[in-house]
């Protein structure tokens, strides 16, 4: 089966086209994918603005899915027009029109290409960005005939550790092993740890009361006058302080850990991005070395809170796999500090690759081959608070 899958939920277009064989111990190939990131643009705000976003998904994501059809070489001029109405076309992009221009002009004459399904994100999300999403999947859907499955972004990083790099690009890899595991989903909008027995049956174990893990490395990177996005900002100054600065340094310089000792499996971290704020509003002057101080015990105690509950979870539900997913799972001492503690008690733990951490659509497409078609398009809806 091939698929085209389409994100749009936060600042990352992307696009994917993947081939998937076998249902109990399927096999997948990336045949093309690409992400267009709209951070940099962001970064002035210094968080995602979602009227922005949606113009931008509008804007980009025609040429991008062009772009990743010529890489597949599926994309094939036909000779007359497709006998498709542009008319209906343009009613479903009413309120993107900037999107169907940019869709006649680059799909008018291209073949239907061979792909079974589009797969897209319906939620969670940015609701004014998925909408660009499920729009251009309405469109391509009508234009070409091909049946649309909805996917949920979360699920989307469950899946995305089914997948290897090898040197080249993504190729095959089984995704039988992937189950049972306990999920820690860490990323911009959520931190949450999922019991995951088999693809489809999820049960949320714990989540944030407040503020998500990402939104909290982002915040801090801004009181310290680091670009948006603040997780790698904030990691490589932690890093560079581990290597600089003596224990007797950095015990000047403590934060919280919220949460770490209750009994539930949820999280805070509103707690410590205000420690933060009062720290650097008390300090006179930031200098180099207290910012790096603090990056580093704000990671520290973060990171220490995440992997304290997700292996307490994992001992309470007997699991024997953890699986990371969302762009915290990018960071660094977070990989190394959790694959450490998990190995001493005998735990596997499965990250995706870096490039598949932040959003992407190869997660999207994969968790789309086992979802289920959804007949009469009009029914998609963008879900910006959906739930796994
Ligand atoms: O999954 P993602 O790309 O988008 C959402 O669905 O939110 O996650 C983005 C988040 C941002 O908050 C970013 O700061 C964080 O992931 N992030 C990191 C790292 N790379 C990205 N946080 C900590 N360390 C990193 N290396
Ligand atoms: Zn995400």
């Amino acid at each position: 089966m091939k698929i085209l899958s389409i994100e749009t939920s936060c600042d990352e277009t992307a696009i994917a086209i993947l081939e998937v064989k076998g249902f109990f111990s399927p096999t997948c190939t990336v045949i093309a994918h690409g992400v267009a990131s709209q951070a940099s643009l962001h970064a002035q705000y210094g968080g995602v603005f979602p009227a922005m976003a949606k113009r931008e998904h509008a804007k980009n994501i025609a040429p991008l899915t062009a772009h990743v059809f010529k890489e597949a070489n599926l994309f094939n001029t036909i000779n007359q027009t497709n006998p498709f109405s542009l008319q209906e076309i343009e009613r479903i992009l009413e309120r993107e029109p900037e999107l169907f221009a940019e869709f006649q002009k680059t799909f008018t004459d291209i073949a239907k290409p061979d792909i079974d399904r589009i797969a897209v994100t319906i939620g969670p999300g940015l609701e004014p960005a998925l909408w660009v999403g499920i729009n251009f999947a309405r469109a391509l859907s009508t234009f070409w005939n091909i049946p649309v499955v909805p996917v949920n972004h979360m699920e989307g990083h469950v899946l995305s550790t089914a997948l290897t790099p090898d040197t080249k690009s993504f190729k095959i890899r089984t995704l039988k092993k992937q189950f049972p595991s306990l999920s820690l989903l860490v990323s911009g909008g959520h931190t949450e740890l999922v019991l995951a027995k088999r693809i489809g049956d999820y049960t949320i174990l714990g989540q944030t009361r407040d503020d998500a893990v990402g939104e909290a490395f982002d915040k801090v990177a801004r009181m310290l006058d680091l670009p948006y996005p603040g997780g790698p900002e904030i990691s490589r100054l932690a890093k560079e302080a581990r290597e600089k600065y003596d224990s007797k340094d950095r015990a000047k310089i403590t934060l919280p850990r919220p949460m770490l000792h209750s009994p539930d499996f949820d999280f805070s971290f509103s707690g410590i991005k205000t420690a933060v704020l009062y720290m650097v509003r008390d300090m006179k002057k930031m200098t180099e070395k207290n910012k790096a101080l603090i990056a580093v015990e704000f990671e520290d105690s973060a990171i220490e809170v995440l992997v304290a509950k997700t292996l307490r979870a994992a001992k309470k539900y007997k699991t024997k796999q953890i699986i990371v997913g969302g762009g915290v799972a990018a960071n660094t001492h977070l990989r190394e500090t959790l694959t450490e503690k998990s190995v001493a008690q005998n735990i596997h733990v499965v990250f995706p690759t870096r490039e598949l951490s932040t959003d992407n659509a190869v997660m999207i497409g994969i968790a789309g081959y086992f979802g289920k078609i959804e007949k009469d398009i009009y029914l998609l809806r963008a879900h910006g608070n959906m739930q796994l």
